[in-house]
């Protein structure tokens, strides 16, 4: 009645922003995303028929109010759906400082689903984890797999899930995340997938996605940097679009954001690799190529407004573990 897993967080190139069912988070969108070896959670679940209620310690710290709802909302989806009652007792760690701005529903969502289906003895496949994870956190159902991934619409609940379009060996792009705010974000993810029906401009970014899906998974496959750099940056512009002109208006960029865009442009200009993606925050993703990760980082030091540097790679999907973290 015990398992702990590990996931890595991951990011998309092509965004999941907005839903057409918000309660199942079936997404508008199919989304492309490379899961990340260096930024990961780790839990580890205990089901006990007597405990009354759940218990939730994140980052050693016990959880209450809205954290541990979300928590118990979810496995309350996983009761019903595996058949049992029991609460649980769940621990898990971030490897990266929680207050870090990367995102952590993914990963810890992703965990939280392996972990469940491993402490209860069940043998599921990655697509049905993955459909699970996704009732937790939308991007969560990519989290599953590792290396790159795409989470389809589908048509419904059953089949709304992740498959992997290449192993993480495939091909070793970096994610350099240059972090500019670690605080806390005003609105998070899952009310700002509310908000994308209401802009002018949502209709437009859906019906170009839909055009660059099969360039990017083609961009994979024969690894063409340049044209998945251009894909991703695109993408993320239009995503942002999206926020800046839904109702209410959500403007995750800071200044500091908007400097390191340009920094990106001017030195792939002179000839560096560098694209920008973003998610719903202000912190840069910068995507590259091994070779220039040294230049990158020496580049990143020197923009006093960049507070930490993190670099990933594409990592495997998530996992059971033998060390408990209980
Ligand atoms: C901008 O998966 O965080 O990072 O399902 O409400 O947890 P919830 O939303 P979430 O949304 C991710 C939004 C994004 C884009 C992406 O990762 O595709």
């Amino acid at each position: 009645m015990k398992a702990t897993a590990i996931a890595g967080s991951n990011i998309a190139l092509i965004k999941y922003w907005g839903n057409r069912d918000e309660a199942l988070r079936l997404p508008m969108n199919n989304s492309i995303s490379i899961t990340l070896d260096n930024a990961y959670t780790t839990t580890t679940v205990e089901f006990d028929a007597r405990l009354k209620a759940e218990e939730v310690v994140i980052n050693g710290q016990p959880m209450s109010g809205a954290e541990k709802n979300r928590v118990t909302r979810f496995l309350d989806a996983l009761r019903v759906r595996l058949g049992f009652a029991d609460y649980a007792r769940v621990q898990s760690e971030n490897n990266f400082p929680m207050a870090s701005g990367i995102a952590s529903s993914a990963s810890a969502f992703a965990a939280l689903a392996k972990a469940t289906v491993g402490a209860r003895g069940l043998d599921l496949t990655p697509a049905q984890i993955s459909g699970l994870a996704r009732l937790g956190s939308g991007s969560a159902a990519r989290s599953v797999l590792g290396g790159f991934v795409e989470w389809q619409t589908g048509s419904g609940d059953a089949d709304s899930v992740a498959v992997e379009l290449a192993p993480p060996a495939h091909w070793h792009i970096c994610d350099v995340i240059a972090i500019v705010a670690t605080g806390e974000k005003k609105v998070k993810s899952t009310e700002g997938h509310t908000t994308a029906h209401s802009s002018p401009l949502y209709p437009a970014r859906l019906a170009h996605v839909a055009t660059t899906l099969e360039p990017l998974r083609r961009s994979i496959a024969n690894r063409d940097f340049a044209t998945l750099g251009d894909i991703a940056e695109l993408d993320a512009l239009s995503m942002h679009a999206v926020m800046m002109t839904a109702t209410p208006s959500l403007l995750y960029w800071t200044p500091a954001t908007t400097r390191l865009l340009h920094s990106i442009r001017e030195w792939r200009a002179e000839g560096l690799p560098a694209y920008f993606t973003l998610d719903a925050g202000p912190n840069v993703h910068i995507l590259t190529l091994p070779a220039e990760v040294e230049t990158l980082r020496a580049r990143l030091k020197a923009i006093p407004e960049v507070e930490r540097v993190l670099v990933c790679n594409p990592g495997e999907g998530t996992r059971l573990v033998e060390t408990h973290l209980f």
